[in-house]
C-alpha cells in the first residue's frame, strides 16, 4: 500500500505549511520576547509541529511532551473520554506554557488537557494548533495560535495518521473513502 492509494487530494502542500509555520514561530516570538517560554506537544500527532515551529522560535524555549487518547484505535470519531497515556516530566509552575497540537476537532482533548495543566499553576497557558477543524468543534476551546482552519474532511500526513501509517509526509492530505 502505497499512501497515493489512500490520497484523494492534497489540501495544504508542504510549501505552505513550512510557511505558516514560520509565521507563528515569528508571532509567538514576539509576544514572549524577554520571557521564557516551555512548549508542552501532545503526542503523537503534534510532534512533526513542534520540530518544526520551535525552530522559529527565538526566546529560550523548553519542551515537554504528554500522551493523552481520545479516539479508539482505529475509529475515526472521538469518544468524548480523554486519558492521559503519558504525563510531562517538567513543573509548569510559573512557567508560561503553550500547548502544541496538530488538530482541534471536537475540543474535548485540549479542553480536557487544559483543565489539567491549569491545576498546575503555569504562569501563561495557550494553545497553538496547526489545524482547526471548527465545523466539528462539540466545546468551546481557545486557539491562541492557529496555522489553518480546515474543512470537515479526514485528513492525513504532517503528523496525523492513518491508521498509525503516513505521520511523516511533508503535507496534509484528504483521505479517500
Ligand atoms: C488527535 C489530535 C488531537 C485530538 C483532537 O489525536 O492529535 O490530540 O485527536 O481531537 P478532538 O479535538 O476531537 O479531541 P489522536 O487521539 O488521533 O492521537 P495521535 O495524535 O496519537 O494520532
Amino acid at each position: 500500500m502505497t499512501y497515493q492509494d489512500r490520497l484523494l487530494e492534497v489540501l495544504i502542500p508542504a510549501d505552505a505549511l513550512q510557511q505558516r509555520i514560520a509565521e507563528l514561530g515569528a508571532e509567538i516570538s514576539r509576544d514572549y520576547a524577554g520571557e521564557e517560554l516551555l512548549l508542552v506537544c501532545i503526542l503523537k500527532g503534534g510532534v512533526m509541529f513542534l520540530s518544526d515551529l520551535i525552530r522559529h522560535i527565538t526566546v529560550p524555549v523548553a519542551m515537554d511532551f504528554m500522551a493523552v487518547s481520545s479516539y479508539g484505535v482505529g475509529a475515526r470519531q472521538s469518544s468524548g473520554q480523554v486519558r492521559i497515556e503519558m504525563d510531562l516530566n517538567l513543573s509548569l509552575a510559573d512557567r508560561h506554557v503553550i500547548l502544541v497540537e496538530d488538530i482541534v476537532d471536537t475540543g474535548h482533548t485540549i479542553a480536557a488537557v487544559l483543565e489539567l495543566l491549569q491545576t498546575r499553576s503555569p504562569r501563561s497557558l495557550k494553545v497553538c494548533s496547526l489545524l482547526d477543524k471548527a465545523e466539528r468543534r462539540e466545546v468551546v476551546v481557545p486557539i491562541h495560535y492557529r496555522g489553518f482552519e480546515i474543512p470537515n474532511k479526514f485528513v492525513f500526513g504532517y503528523g496525523l495518521d492513518l491508521d498509525e501509517h503516513w505521520r511523516n509526509l511533508p503535507f496534509i492530505g484528504v483521505a479517500r473513502g
